[in-house]
């Protein structure tokens, strides 16, 4: 039995497809012992994988940042991921993809020579935001950002984004806004955008940040929408006084926040930039 999930469904694993319950890897596999791996979240609506090429091109990126060489192209990334989604127990999902080390005697040292690197693929129901969470949006509190200078790497090691989680759940809300030396970077596990007089803004796109595959599809629908956008320095200030805030994820794909510590943000409804882009994105949903 395994918490919250059925233990029957297919996962693959180092080239082998089999049911979850009985995919096993050795104790010492690095992604275990030092969280030394990368991951990937792909959704997928109506077996069809959004923006696939774009989240194979974060892998790369993330593989290569960590000097973690597996060998597969990128058109083994795709087909693996593709082949999850195909084999998935839903049309709509989502496709975990997760790659470690490998398994050696432990020591900080990558093993020399390198061992085979750990691969492993699920496919996850994926039930789209409702129509409730898209009128009543998220409410967030602001924190420090505790977390290391790499966020742009999807690192495995992912302590700091979840205690953040569990920081905004032991205050009764949705998800955090954090703060590193008071310019906004991004909540436990999304992308933060502001609106200000019509404008759209986010953070720069650094190493403080993960860039949200959604970053590019936002910057996009914002042109779409003749709604302008500039990536700068936000401050906290400004977070409280915005007219907007938006939060973007693959799993929650774009919602409103609707408090920020405690106070409405705006009006305290979701806001006239929030419904284009939230329409836009849906058009481009429909038109997979
Ligand atoms: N998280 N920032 C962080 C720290 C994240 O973990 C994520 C995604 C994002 C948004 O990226 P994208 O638009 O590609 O989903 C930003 C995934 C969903 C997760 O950890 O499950």
């Amino acid at each position: 039995m395994i918490q919250g999930i059925s233990s029957d469904s297919l996962v693959y694993l180092n080239g082998e497809y089999l049911p979850l319950g009985q995919a096993k890897i050795s104790v010492l596999d690095r992604g275990f012992i030092f969280g030394d791996g990368i991951y990937e979240v792909v959704p997928a609506y109506k077996r069809k994988p959004f923006r696939l090429n774009e989240h194979v091109a974060r892998l790369e990126r993330s593989l290569k940042a960590i000097k973690l060489e597996t060998g597969k192209t990128t058109e083994d990334w795709k087909r693996l991921m593709t082949d999850m989604v195909n084999k998935a127990e839903t049309d709509d999902t989502f496709v975990y993809l997760q790659v470690t080390r490998g398994v050696a005697r432990r020591d900080h040292a990558f093993p020399e020579p390198p061992v085979e690197p750990t691969i492993f693929l699920m496919s996850s129901p994926f039930v789209r935001p409702s129509a409730e969470l898209r009128t009543n949006g998220l409410r967030v509190v602001s924190m420090p950002d505790e977390r290391w200078y790499h966020c742009d790497i999807k690192s495995v090691s992912l302590l700091g984004n979840i205690l953040a989680k569990e920081y905004a759940l032991a205050k009764g809300v949705d998800d955090v806004i954090q703060f590193r030396n008071g310019i906004m970077t991004e909540a436990s596990s999304a992308n933060i955008w502001l609106v200000k007089d019509g404008v759209l803004m986010a953070p720069q796109k650094n190493n403080l940040i993960l860039e949200g595959i959604r970053y590019g599809f936002m910057e996009q629908l914002a042109a779409q929408c003749a709604v302008s956008f500039k990536a700068k320095d936000i401050t906290e200030a400004e977070v409280a006084q915005a007219d907007e805030l938006l939060f973007t994820s693959a799993t929650k794909e774009v919602l409103p926040i609707l408090e920020y510590n405690g106070k409405p943000v705006g009006k305290g409804v979701a806001g006239p930039v929030y419904q284009k882009l939230r329409a836009a994105y849906d058009m481009e949903v429909e038109k997979l």
